[in-house]
């Protein structure tokens, strides 16, 4: 991966623990950070002689400054840094990608929890900017934890009559009880049901937060005739989800020394994977092959690959397609071997 030193051109509070970061892109690098909607830049953040990659949802839309939203987590290094950062600083940026992005259908319903508000409002302000209805349903703990809530109530004054705004806030207290509390798919129904979300007309659905919600509401959503390859979404938080155990198989390849040979950019290379909790991205690394990787956990498929021979099982897969997983990609940074050769193609499309 190739990661490019960009200068912040724009840093402002967006909550009391986030902030949005905005690029200053240098002309030759344009056609190099173009993004579509919904997609996100890695960033490489060094903390005591550690190499750290965080990824980051564009927060704007095309044809505005590029820019992020950084939210600070507990324990979080690079958000917490980010907290700090100045216009005039540089980071080492990856050019964007990520697959949950704006699809052709004409109304579209998002739906998002805290954080996961930042490739939802790059597609709302992208999706309304061409014309679309828009139905946002935005889930916080309370009204001072809303991320780019003045962004959002300009979108909604600009496009009145095709943008529904509708906040849900789990620690504070509506005038309309189906406001409060945790967004859930019984909740979405409810408001489809109230009148205010024309479910009936929704093309494409874009869920963006917590595993658990995520699984929640499209299951409601499925339930009520959305098809499943209309329902699109980007975990932000794994909860409660346990990596599989390694198969036996597992074990016994990397005892006995696998044979890892990898297709990049092009070229192969090969290398032996021995320790038996390993994973083909951190066998790489100990033997000095740099693939491509941002969350490590199964989420941005940044590490997708195929399998072109040989067995492996994943420990976790939160963002390959069931057709993918049919045609043998697998995610190198959850890939552990179980034959005694393995062979992956990055260069799959
Ligand atoms: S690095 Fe994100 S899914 Fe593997």
């Amino acid at each position: 991966m190739k990661f490019y030193p960009l200068t912040l051109s724009d840093v402002h509070r967006i909550t009391p623990d986030s902030v949005a970061l905005g690029f200053n892109l240098p002309e030759q690098l344009k056609d190099t950070f173009h993004y579509q909607p919904g997609q996100y830049l890695t960033i490489r953040h060094m903390h005591e002689g550690k190499e750290l990659r965080r990824s980051y949802s564009i927060t704007s839309a095309p044809g505005g400054t590029l820019a992020i939203g950084v939210k600070r987590v507990a324990n979080g290094i690079f958000s917490t840094f980010a907290q700090g950062l100045k216009p005039g600083d540089t980071l080492d940026v990856a050019p964007p990608e990520g697959r949950f992005v704006l699809k052709n259908g004409a109304d579209i319903l998002l739906v998002a929890a805290g954080s996961g508000i930042t490739p939802v409002i790059s597609i709302a302000t992208h999706a309304l900017a061409e014309g679309r209805r828009v139905t946002l349903i935005f889930g916080n703990r309370d009204s001072t934890h809303i991320m780019f809530r003045e962004t959002l109530d300009a979108l909604k004054d600009k496009h009145l009559d095709r943008f529904t705004l509708i906040h849900v806030l789990s620690r504070e207290e509506q005038d309309v009880p189906v406001l409060h509390g945790r967004i859930t798919g019984e909740r979405i129904i409810r408001l489809a049901g109230a009148g205010v979300l024309p479910l009936e007309k929704v093309d494409d659905a874009y869920l963006c937060g917590p595993g658990g919600m995520i699984d929640d509401v499209a299951a409601a959503l499925k339930a009520a005739g959305l098809p499943s390859a209309h329902i699109h979404h980007e975990r932000f938080l794994v909860e409660g989800a346990a990596p599989a155990p390694r198969s036996t198989a597992a074990e016994k390849a990397a005892r006995d020394g696998v044979e890892i040979e990898v297709l990049l950019d092009g070229i192969r290379r090969r290398f032996i994977l021995t320790e038996k909790d390993e994973t083909v991205l951190a066998a790489a690394a100990r033997n000095g092959l740099e693939l491509p990787y941002s969350c490590k956990g199964g989420m941005c498929c940044t590490c997708r690959c195929r399998i072109t021979e040989g067995k492996a099982e994943m420990a976790l897969n939160y963002s390959l397609e069931p057709w993918e997983l049919e045609a043998g990609f697998t995610l190198a940074c959850q890939t552990r071997p179980k034959s005694g050769k393995l062979v992956l193609d990055f260069d799959a499309v």
